[in-house]
This record gives C-alpha cells, structure tokens and sequence, in this order.
C-alpha cells in the first residue's frame, strides 16, 4: 500500500489535528494542550487529550490514542487508506489513482456503485409494467409517487437471477456481487438473487451512498420472513446505520423523531417529519446514538405501547442520555405505528401527539402506575416507593423537586419522608457509580499494557526504551547519540524495537519524525501506546541524560534477560522462570 510520504505529509500540513478533532468534541484549551470528552467512550469529566504539538490525541480513561488519521479512522468507522482520502478531499488535495492499490479500498468502490446499480434496477422496475403489483401494494399504503421517487424505492422481481444478469451485463463479478450481499450462494455452489418479490428500501448512508438494502415481503407472503436485510458487508455495518438519516441529517437542529420501521419513516417524511429516522431493525446501539448526536440536540421516541416496545425504549434512553442528548418519549395512541397514525388521523395530530411528548421520568412515572393497582394501600405503597426509585434517577434536581411536589400532593405523602427516601436511594445509587467508574479507571491501565505484551516481563527494559523513543520525539537532534549506541535490534520489547527501528530510519534519511509515519505499521492499540509513551512523562528531565541513561539500561537488561531464550523455552520452563521470579519478590517482601 502506498501512497507517497509526501502526500501524506502535506495532507496531514493542511488537517492539524485541532481543526480536524473540534468537529466532533467540544475542546477546551489547557496549558498548551487541549481537552475535552471522549467521543469513544462515556465520561463525565474529560480525560481526552490533543496534542497540537506534535499532531497527537490520547484519552487518559480509556486508552485510545494516535494522529489525525487514527482518530478519523475511529470516528468515521473507516480503513487506514479512506481515513487519509477523506482528510485529503477535505482539504482538496488530490491522490493519484496509482497512489494506492489496495484492494479492500478499490472494492467499497465496486460495491457503493454496485448498490447504486442495483438501486436503480429495483426503481425501474417498480415503475416498470412489470412491477405494477409492487407499485400497487405502495400507493394502496398511501405512499405518492414523489415520495416513492425521493426514497428510490424499489422493487425486486419474483426472479432468482434478474439481478445477477443485468448485475453481469454492467460487468461486475460474482465475487462482487456476493460480497455486496445482494447475491447469495447456495450449498451446491450456485448463485442467486438474495431480494425476491419485495418491496426495496436502499439504505443510503449520510454521504448519500447506497451502503445497503432491505426488503419488504407482499403481505401473505410468508416465504423467507416479513424483511430481508443486507447483512454486513465492507461498507455497511448494520448497527451503525439509521434508515432516513440521509434526509433527517438537514432537518434536524432541533430534535430527531425515532420510529421502529422503515415505514413509518417513509410515512413521516411523506407527512412533513422529515427528521424521523428507523433503527434498521436492531436494538438500538451506541453507534446509533453517537451518529444521532453528531446531528441533534434532542430524541423523541415513539414506541409500540406493550411491554417489550417499553423495555426497548428504556434501553435507548440510557444509551442516549450516555451521548449527552436529551430523551423525550411519546406512545402513539391506540396502540398503532405512527405510519397506521397517521393514515388514520392525519399529520397534525401526529405533530399533536409529538408535543405531548413527555420526559423520561414522567414517562416512567406514567408507565409504573399503569402496571400498579392503586387503589388498595398497598398498591399505593408499592407504586410511591417505586416512584421514589424513578425520581431519584434523575439527574436534575429542579425535575426532582417538581416531580416530589406531584407526587406528595397527588398522593397524600410528607415531603419529607418521600424527600428522605430519594436521597437515601441517591446516595446508594452514587457508591454504585462510584465503584464502577473505580473499574473503569482501572482497566485502561492494563489496556495500555496489552499492546506491548513482553512488557508485563520486561518492565524495566520497557520503560527505558519508552525514555528513548519519548526524548527522540522531542529532541530528534539527539538521534547520532542514541543510534551509536543502541541499534533498533537491542531493544528488549519486540513491539518498541519496531518503532525505534521505523525512527531511526526516518531520521537517517534526515527527514522529520511524525508520529502519522507510524499509522501505518501500527494496529489501533500499538498507536495509542505509542501517542501515551510520546506525551508521557518518560522523557522528564534533563533529556541527553534521560537519554544515556535509558540506553545504559536497555544494554545491561538485554544482557540479564535474554527474551529470545525467554520465546524459545517451553510452557513448563516458562512457567518455572515465573515461578522463580515471584519467589524471589515474595523473598524480598517478607525478608
Ligand atoms: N425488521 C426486520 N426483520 C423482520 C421484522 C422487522 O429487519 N423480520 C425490522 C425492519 O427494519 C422493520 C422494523 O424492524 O422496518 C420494524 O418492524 P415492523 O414494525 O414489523 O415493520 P414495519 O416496517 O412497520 O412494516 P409494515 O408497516 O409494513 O408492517
Ligand atoms: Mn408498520
């Protein structure tokens, strides 16, 4: 894979790393470096670091680290080579074609166009003679033409291989059309149409490409269940997509309506909601939400009224309210989908329904007491101390109080015993949080580790080779001193031997350092381990000290360990060594 250094390096000039990142989290500057929280993990308190300096970012909760192209890579959900395309289309530098190969990249190519292909085959034969019936069963649901137009909705022959000929005749391959999942592949080794006899709807990502499909079955039809869905493929991943996010994207500053079914959507567009999005069939992911976040402020929710459609909207509350966006729910009266709604009742008084949308601790107040009987005592017992569980869930101590107020006058409690009750259960509820978020601390430490494994029994050769690679970072005009010295072979840890090695290669060559020549040969993790060693504090101090130093200790480890007898010796002797290894600080602790 190659594209030039030099283009890689005047992509990474024109995107610093700054610019690129406060899209997506709200930086605030600290000291000559910048904070704010982790779009990759949930916290309160912000341990994500930038970097400007040296074009870096690393969370202190949970680990994760690199250049500008990692981080794209990670927030985009994209490969190595369409991280760096996007950064360079976005500041208009151009690639050349020969730059990179690559097949996985060359494929995505094939298949969003593949899709498009397809795409348009089911829209014209829906609007063909022969899709009549598709058609038919579309408008008798109430959908118009220019709707069925906006969406592309589509059509797929009763046929087991119309797609594949006219699929064929455009000259894309078999193997092409299997990996797009619009085709399958039976046990006798024959292809086939994976989309038959169904209503088509593309799936269209928010850059408008035609990432995948799911199809409807003619009502009866039981052959094959109700929908067929793309599975995952290399360009979609079913749990980070949302159906109608492509037109719900410029609708929706102010909040996100999120319906179950494809066809509500439709419908809600069709009526005017042109912010209503469908989860795609899955439970709802934090990957959902983090994309809903990029765009709104606020959700509404509309469920099914039963049990398991309330369940599910607790679930994505939660993982909502962990994005930091706020969650409004709304039941659609008489049990129905908001598409049979509003056939039935018509767009204003679903936007009627939407504005008696109620919080969530109103919802779940709501919702407890239709499942408790009040009238006898202890029904009201229950039902009060259930509500005390439901406020003292909520974060805002205005709504606490209001909904304290409601309750106590409603039902004839003391405000003090109820207000008691709430922060015993608040403070219960914080030790709770606390240990947990104890554990979360905890475990990226280790995390940390596990990129440069050998370094768990080489602890003290490692973190002189993270004092060189650190003072080398910022002093690169130390590098004749280091490499006289210490040549990258000498390193103990296999993983910091690379990266030394891929430093010294650079600077020899008299270029500069920078941490994105790494991307590259590092995986995900190594990266983060690399931006955490480089900004940490292994290099504090005077630094060709620091750097003798570390040298003079990596010699004298690499003598006493000898790892590669270490990686010859056999499970048993291994385990011996360890054996004797943790006698002797036992030795030394007790004596
Ligand atoms: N779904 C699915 N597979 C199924 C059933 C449902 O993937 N066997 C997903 C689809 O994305 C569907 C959503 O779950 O849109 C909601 O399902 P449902 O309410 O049954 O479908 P609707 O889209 O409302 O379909 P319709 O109104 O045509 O019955
Ligand atoms: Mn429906």
């Amino acid at each position: 894979m190659a594209i030039s250094d030099s283009t890689i390096n005047e992509i990474k000039y024109r995107n610093d790393i700054e610019s690129v990142i406060s899209p997506y989290v709200s930086l605030k500057r600290r000291g000559k470096n910048l904070v704010g929280l982790c779009p990759f993990h949930n916290e309160k308190t912000p341990s994500f670091t930038v970097y400007p300096e040296n074009g870096s970012f690393y969370c202190f909760g949970c680990g994760v680290g690199g250049d500008v192209f990692t981080f794209v890579k990670l927030i985009e959900n994209l490969d190595y080579i369409d991280a760096v395309k996007l950064l360079a289309e976005r500041s208009g530098i151009a690639i050349e074609e020969t730059e990179y190969d690559n097949s996985l990249s060359k494929l995505k190519e094939r298949i969003y166009e593949m899709n498009r292909e397809t795409a348009k085959f089911f829209h014209n034969y829906l609007m063909s003679e022969n899709g009549k019936w598709a058609l038919d069963y579309l408008t008798g649901r109430g959908l118009k033409i220019a709707t069925i137009k906006h969406f592309g909705l589509g059509a797929a022959p009763d046929s087991w291989d119309s797609l594949i000929e006219h699929l064929k005749a455009k000259g894309y391959s078999l193997t092409d059309m299997l990996a797009a999942n619009v085709v399958g592949k039976s046990q006798r080794g024959s292809y086939y149409d994976r989309f038959r006899k169904r209503v088509m709807f593309p799936i269209i990502d928010v850059r408008g490409r035609v990432i995948a499909f799911s199809g409807r079955a003619m009502p009866g039809d039981t052959s094959g269940g109700k929908y067929v869905n793309t599975a995952d493929t290399p360009v979609y991943k079913k749990s980070d997509n949302l159906f109608g996010m492509n037109f719900a994207k410029n609708n929706c500053a102010e909040r996100i309506i999120l319906v179950e079914g494809n066809m509500d959507v439709v419908s809600l567009h069709q009526a005017g909601f042109q912010n209503a999005v469908a989860a795609l069939g899955t439970s709802f992911t934090p990957a959902q939400a983090k994309l809903l976040s990029r765009y709104t402020k606020e959700i509404v929710l509309t469920l099914d009224a039963d049990e398991a459609g309330r369940k599910a909207a607790e679930k994505a509350g939660d993982i909502l309210k962990n994005t930091g966006l706020s969650v409004k729910v709304v039941t659609v009266p008489d049990g129905k989908d908001p598409d049979e709604f509003i056939k039935k009742h018509g767009a204003s008084r679903f936007g009627a329904v939407l504005e008696g949308a109620v919080n969530e601790t109103e919802y779940k107040l709501l919702t407890a007491v239709a499942d408790i009987d009040i009238t006898s005592d202890a029904g009201k017992i229950k039902y009060i101390s259930r509500a005390a569980e439901i406020i003292a869930a909520s974060e805002n101590p205005i709504e606490r109080d209001v909904y304290i107020g409601r309750m106590c006058e409603k039902y004839g409690v003391s405000r003090t015993v109820l207000t008691g009750r709430i922060d015993e259960i608040r403070k219960a509820n914080a030790k709770k949080t606390a240990k947990k978020e104890i554990g979360e601390i905890i475990r990226p430490k280790f995390a940390t580790n596990a990129p440069n494994p050998e370094k768990r029994l080489n602890p003290t050769a490692a973190a002189a080779e993270e004092g060189v690679i650190a003072v080398l970072f910022s002093h690169p005009d130390f590098f004749s001193e280091a490499y006289s010295k210490l040549k990258p072979e000498q390193m103990v840890t296999s993983l910091n031997s690379r990266i030394y090695g891929k430093m010294c290669e650079v600077l020899s060559e008299g270029k500069t350092l920078d941490i994105s020549d790494f991307s590259e040969i590092l995986a995900d993790s190594q990266m983060s381990y690399l931006v955490s060693v480089i900004n940490g504090d292994s290099a504090r101090g005077n630094p060709l000290i620091v750097l003798k130093d570390c040298i003079s200790v990596i010699l004298t480890e690499k003598d006493r360990k000898k790892p590669s007898d270490i990686k010859n010796m056999d499970v048993e002797d291994w385990a011996k060594n360890l054996k004797k290894m943790i006698d002797k600080k036992r030795g030394k602790r007790n004596g």
